[in-house]
């Protein structure tokens, strides 16, 4: 599709759903594949698969909130590989509460893990980023622009994500690093979908929300972000990019009022 080899990938969170699928769409393309995220256990299976797909991958573990961590993860990459071509940052953290359920450490998580996480990954990430040339991609969310109930956490983690991407192009646009947001719909069979959309019914009233009557695929991020991290792209940057077949243009199908009454019946 797009020839990635001799390019260094790093995916952090990328052990899986959307962004696992992201980390094996580079490695098809033949790049050198990192990914990182807290377990061990998935850091291993994922480095397998990309192995599995010709990639000479790599992987460490580390809690996105702890900088140092996330700092000695990244030099490892860089020993490993040399300069980073392409860096695509997604760990988050999400569950439905409503402002009133949620404890101040319950929103604090979640801020901290989205939103601080990605200003450590930015952080550590750029000193060994090659310039010029290099792309990074931060994953968001439609509640970065979109209000829904019981996402206050969420709403407020990604809208500053996306600040953090139009800010930094501002600042890193003269090294010739480019950065953007790409803002998934709801995709099929991830972890986010299981904990906003937990059940079939539930998931076939979203897809018919959606304008192209479909919920999208990890492989859906993963050609997006093909495109971002390529020359078709080299001058965007700075930009919040929907990929969600519609939805967004949609209000979300109604997520928010289908949200507020899933944890109200819980709480009821
Ligand atoms: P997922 O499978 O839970 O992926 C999250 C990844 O981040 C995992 O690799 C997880 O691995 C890692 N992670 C979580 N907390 C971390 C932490 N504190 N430090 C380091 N790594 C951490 O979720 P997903 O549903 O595919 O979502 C992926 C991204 O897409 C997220 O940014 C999400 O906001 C965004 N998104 C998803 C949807 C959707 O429909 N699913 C829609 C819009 C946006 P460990 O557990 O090993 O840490
Ligand atoms: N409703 C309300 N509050 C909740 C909650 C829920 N469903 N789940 C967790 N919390 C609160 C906890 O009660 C705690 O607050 P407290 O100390 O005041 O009780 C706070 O959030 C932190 O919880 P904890 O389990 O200690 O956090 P963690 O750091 O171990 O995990 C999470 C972070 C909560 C975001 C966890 O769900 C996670 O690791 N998620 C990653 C995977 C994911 O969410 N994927 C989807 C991506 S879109």
């Amino acid at each position: 599709m797009i020839d990635f080899s001799g390019k260094n990938v790093l995916v952090v969170g990328g052990t899986s759903g959307i962004n696992r699928g992201v980390a094996e769409g580079f490695a098809a393309q033949g790049a050198r594949v990192a990914v990182a995220s807290r377990s061990q256990e998935k850091v291993d299976d994922t480095v397998r698969a990309l192995k599995d797909l010709g990639s000479d991958a790599f992987g460490f573990t580390a809690d996105v909130r702890d900088m140092s961590a996330v700092e000695d993860g990244v030099v490892a990459v860089h020993d490993r590989f040399g300069e980073l071509d392409v860096v695509v940052s997604g760990a988050a953290g999400n569950f439905p509460a409503l402002a009133n359920d949620l404890s101040g450490n319950g929103f604090k998580s979640v801020v901290d893990i989205d939103l601080q996480g990605t200003f450590h990954v930015m952080k550590a990430i750029f000193p060994y980023l090659r310039k010029p040339g290099a792309s990074v991609i931060n994953i968001s969310a439609p509640q970065a622009s979109i209000p829904m109930m019981a996402q206050v956490h969420v709403c407020a983690a990604k809208a500053g994500v996306d600040m953090v991407t139009r800010t930094l192009a501002l600042e890193w646009g003269k090294t010739g690093v480019r950065i953007n947001s790409i803002v998934p719909g709801p995709i099929d069979g991830t972890e986010g979908m299981a904990r906003l959309a937990p059940n079939e019914a539930i998931r076939k009233k979203v897809a018919d929300g959606v304008p192209l009557r479909r919920l999208g695929t990890p492989a859906d991020i993963g050609k997006a972000c093909l495109f971002l991290a390529s020359d078709l792209a080299d001058f965007v940057t700075g930009a919040v990019i929907p990929v969600d077949g519609g939805w967004s243009q949609n209000n979300c199908g109604g997520m928010s009022d289908y949200l507020g009454s899933l944890v109200s019946r819980h709480s009821d």
